[in-house]
């Protein structure tokens, strides 16, 4: 066996640091800042996890009706959801099969099919070729079989999930737990009234950790998420799979709600759960926050994100009512997340970068850290 050298060594040194995490007694402490910054270790990740992995990407409300779509980069891969004529949701690779143009530029937008804008072959918004110009002389071209790959979509209650694998295991079945303990949100009944789409420069793992402790609402969020949190930042952490981790944080005062049928109990809790690797989904009484951190980089990371509310609030208020206060809050929040984690990020490549003791408060990073680890080593 040849030795290890340079960047494959290092990236080996540091999968022998997370496989620490998955000992019955993981060390506690924050990840090797090499993980921030190794871009050997985000080729892994891409393989590993962004190819594989069920990468939330929007609400249904964004893709409500045919033809609306959806193109965004998932790790340097260019995926396309759209709404198709037959209502169903379709996930396709965007790029042309005749000489590799982007179909559409990435965004959202509707439209009634694909037409490239080079050669200008057309394709149906499920990927199906329709119609490809001056192509009758070429026998070995046979249009009939010419299509788009596809990817694998699932809406869980409004969720709009996408998969890059071949042939992957349905979602659903693992959050069959968050599915239940959900019921009385009516997700279903849910609409979207604000949505957003930013680009942070970080690696996607300062930021998703970053929404597995609620720690942090003290240093950067006290005017904004810290008074929100009225019975303190504790959370319990309940790990059902290695894709599903929820994360729930005890309210002081039970929650006013106007139209959920939520229980006493219920009332008493701010409800959260992720779903690895990017996807946060985060209760704050009637309202509820969807984020999702697509890495288009080792250093940069699309944030999209959402608030959803009960259909029957959003009517009787008004959507043009709640969306100013509601996009306000939501823009500020971010901010400060952002501006925060793209200070962490300058520092990681730092001669004195370190890793650091992790709070008793932080159960939910150390979860991240073992369903990071299980993904880059099983
Ligand atoms: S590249 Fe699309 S039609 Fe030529
Ligand atoms: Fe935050």
């Amino acid at each position: 066996m040849t030795p290890t050298t340079g960047a494959a060594a290092d990236t080996t040194a540091l999968l022998g640091l997370l496989r620490d995490y998955l000992s019955p007694t993981p060390p506690q402490l924050s990840l090797p800042p090499g993980a921030f910054a190794s871009t050997e270790l985000y080729e892994l990740e891409r393989e590993k996890i962004f190819r594989q992995g069920w990468i939330l990407v929007a609400h249904t409300d964004q893709l409500a009706s045919p033809g609306q779509y959806l193109a965004l980069d998932i790790a340097g891969e260019q995926v396309l959801v759209t709404r198709g004529r037959d209502d169903l949701l379709h996930a396709v690779s965007p790029v042309c099969r005749h000489r590799l143009m982007p179909l559409v530029e990435p965004g959202e937008g509707h439209t009634q099919d694909l037409t490239c804008p080079y050669h200008l072959w057309r394709y149906d918004l499920d990927g199906r070729l329709i119609a490809a110009t001056h192509m009758r002389g070429n026998t070995a071209f046979d249009p009939s079989s010419c299509r788009l790959p596809g990817f694998a979509v699932e809406e869980w209650h409004g969720f709009v999930f996408v998969n890059l694998a071949a042939d992957p295991e349905p979602l659903a079945p693992h959050l069959s737990v968050v599915e239940e303990e959900m019921t009385n949100y009516r997700l279903d009944d849910m609409v979207q009234v604000y949505s957003w789409t930013e680009d942070w420069h970080c690696n996607w793992k300062v930021a998703v950790e970053n929404t597995h402790e609620n720690y942090h609402a003290i240093g950067f969020h006290p005017e904004t998420v810290r008074p929100l949190m009225t019975g303190g930042i504790d959370m319990d952490v309940h790990v059902d799979t290695p894709l599903v981790t929820r994360l729930l944080t005890p309210a002081g005062q039970p929650m006013e709600t106007l139209v959920l049928p939520l229980t006493p109990d219920e009332r008493k809790v701010l409800y959260s759960f992720r779903v690895f690797p990017c996807a946060s989904v985060a209760t704050f009484g009637e309202t509820i926050a969807w984020l999702s951190f697509i890495p288009v980089s080792a250093d940069r990371t699309v944030v999209r994100g959402g608030a959803v509310m009960p259909r029957q609030l959003v009517e009787q208020a008004g959507a043009e009512n709640i969306r100013p206060p509601l996009a306000e809050f939501t823009q500020r929040v971010n901010e400060e997340d952002r501006r925060g984690l793209e200070a962490v990020q300058r520092a990681v490549g730092s001669r004195y970068a370190a890793r650091g003791h992790l709070s008793p408060k932080e159960p939910g990073v150390l979860a991240f850290y073992r369903s990071l680890t299980h993904a880059l080593t099983d």
